[in-house]
């Protein structure tokens, strides 16, 4: 399974990529707005965070048309090679993704929460579908079962390109474990999820007790 961060922070990014786990970035509008985010910088952001990260870097539409969506669409995919246009799952959506990728430009379906939506944006041309898990366990629902669900059902099928799932809305280390048993092809998560990811206390206990007796050792 590969790292995505799901973030707009650049500090972040850059501080995940100097580990060398960091294979794309996702952002959305709600996280652009949360670093302050302006408009007239949102292209030029992209740029930046296509420069540190060499991955996939998703970029969301937010027009409901479909003219609209492929005009941005090919507008964000201007911006970088590795730009991912991010396409919500719905009717208009559906249409500009089969479009825009008929165009050559990678599309990353999000808001995707079933089977039916994410084998629909697999036959219309993405090259990403992104299922949201934590946002179903915010409404008392299983949202690992869901992703469950969506992983198999697209290993059923042989699509005319490559389609990787990315299991999203990640809220803690066991949604990625239990992505990665299932199969997801990447996780993006939250800069707070993947610090807590290469932690353990008996890492910690471990590297003490070293350092401990390293001590005895230059003393000795
Ligand atoms: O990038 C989309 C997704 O990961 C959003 O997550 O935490 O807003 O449900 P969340």
């Amino acid at each position: 399974m590969k790292f995505f961060l799901d973030t707009a922070d650049i500090g972040e990014i850059e501080e995940a990529a100097s580990w060398g786990v960091l294979a794309g970035v996702t952002t959305n509008p709600t996280l652009y707005a949360k670093i302050g985010g302006k408009l007239s910088d949102f292209h030029a952001h992209i740029k930046r965070i296509c420069e540190i990260c060499d991955g996939p870097v998703s970029a969301e539409t937010v027009s409901l048309d479909r003219a609209g969506i492929v005009r941005e669409g090919e507008e964000l995919a201007a911006i970088a090679p590795n730009v991912v246009v991010k396409v919500p799952v719905m009717p208009e959506g559906l249409a500009a993704t089969k479009t825009l990728s008929e165009r050559g430009i990678a599309v990353n379906m999000t808001l995707c929460f079933t089977v039916p939506q994410a084998l629909m944006a697999a036959r219309a041309g993405a090259r990403y579908v992104s299922p949201f898990v934590g946002r179903f366990d915010d409404i008392s629902e299983d949202g690992l079962e869901h992703l469950g669900n969506i992983v198999a059902a697209l290993r059923n099928y042989v699509f005319e390109h490559d389609v990787e799932v990315i299991a999203a809305s990640i809220r803690h280390n066991q949604h990625v474990v239990a992505a990665a048993l299932m199969g997801a092809d990447i996780a993006t998560v939250p800069f707070a999820v993947l610090q807590k990811l290469v932690k353990h206390p008996l890492t910690d206990r471990g590297l003490e007790a070293f350092l401990a007796d390293w001590e005895r050792v230059k003393n000795a």
